[in-house]
């Protein structure tokens, strides 16, 4: 049992070896995150999310974000964003839940200066939206 699990790893190991792993956090996004490390889906169980909601995804017209989440995508990536967002706005299914943390990791770049806040979603690769403004959007 690990009572700050953060992004899961004590939890993943547990399970890994056939325990029963135990993970607290009063940080959201580590729930989201460890959700989907302890019950992972296989890609074919992803791609036939996506294929399911295609076309919800492609036709979605709002593009409603805040300036600052806007400025680091082109308009389609960013309705797609915003279309899934709303699709995972209360996951319930596994892949759905191992889909929005898939979507944090990739929504959340690295910062300058690390931030205790927000450290479960950091991709050294893509562009900070962390500010806390940002991270309540996504
Ligand atoms: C360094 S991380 C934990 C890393 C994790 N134990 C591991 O081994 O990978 C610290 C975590 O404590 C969480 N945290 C801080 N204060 C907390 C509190 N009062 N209750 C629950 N979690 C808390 C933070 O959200 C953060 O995820």
């Amino acid at each position: 049992m690990d009572p700050f699990s953060g992004k899961g790893t004590a939890p993943l190991e547990a399970c890994l070896g056939g325990r029963v792993g135990i993970g607290n956090d009063l940080a959201p996004e580590a729930y989201v995150l460890t959700r989907a490390k302890v019950r992972p889906v296989g890609f074919e169980e992803v791609r036939s999310w996506v294929e399911r909601n295609r076309s919800f995804i492609e036709g979605y017209r709002s593009s409603d974000a805040p300036e600052e989440v806007e400025v680091f995508y082109s308009k389609r990536t960013l309705r797609q964003i915003l279309a899934v967002r709303e699709l995972l706005e209360r996951p319930e299914t596994d892949v759905e839940w191992f889909v929005k943390a898939v979507m944090l990791g990739i929504l959340h770049g690295s910062p300058v200066t690390p931030s205790r806040s927000s450290a479960h979603t950091r991709s050294r690769c893509l562009p900070d939206t962390s500010s806390a403004r940002s991270r309540n959007w996504a």
